[in-house]
């Protein structure tokens, strides 16, 4: 049981159930992964404020190690962009749920310098990438951690168990 607890603990989770259903509190399993998402439709709130709200369900801003988590929230999320919990942590890259950094879709151009938080596109419209028009949905862009008005939601994911 200690083992248990400190290998949460090392994933700075806290237990907090998404039980069979699939649906609780708001929140979506994701089979893939065995992970439980929700989305915070709420404008304006700053991505620490964010965070909060997430923790106070035993989550945290959703964390993205791969392309089919990627994928999965971009239609989960659609048509609102959403803070996720990458943010700049005095210099580096850093998920908020504590796991490693590894996987990136930060649109070209990003991060700039000085926007702390990152936001995923889940509308489409076009960048230009180095004279290339792209389409930003489905990538991430740092914002200004305070909310400037244009994160208007949040993804916070917890674990299945
Ligand atoms: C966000 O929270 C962190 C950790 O509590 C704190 O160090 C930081 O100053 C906060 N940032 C803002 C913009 O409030
Ligand atoms: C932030 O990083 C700078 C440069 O690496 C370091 O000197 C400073 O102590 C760090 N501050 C904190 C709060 O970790
Ligand atoms: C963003 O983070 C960098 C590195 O820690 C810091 O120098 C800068 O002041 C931060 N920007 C804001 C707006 O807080």
């Amino acid at each position: 049981m200690i083992g248990l607890l400190s290998a949460l603990a090392f994933f700075h989770y806290t237990f907090a159930a998404c039980p069979s259903g699939f649906i609780e509190a708001g929140y979506t399993y994701h089979q893939r992964n065995n992970f439980c998402y929700k989305l915070i439709v709420n404008s304006g709130l700053s991505f620490n404020d964010s965070e909060a709200l997430c923790q106070f369900d035993g989550a945290h801003l959703a964390s993205i190690h791969d392309d089919e988590e990627n994928i999965f929230l971009n239609s989960f999320a659609y048509g609102i962009n959403a803070w996720i919990g990458l943010y700049n942590n005095n210099g580096t890259w850093t998920w908020t749920d504590g796991t490693a950094l590894g996987f990136s879709k930060f649109i070209c151009g990003t991060p700039s310098p000085s926007l702390n938080c990152t936001s995923m596109y889940n509308t489409h419209s076009n960048a230009d990438c180095s004279g290339n028009t792209c389409d930003v949905y489905g990538q991430w862009t740092n914002n200004d951690c305070n909310n400037l008005g244009n994160v208007p939601a949040a993804i916070c994911k917890k674990p299945h168990y």
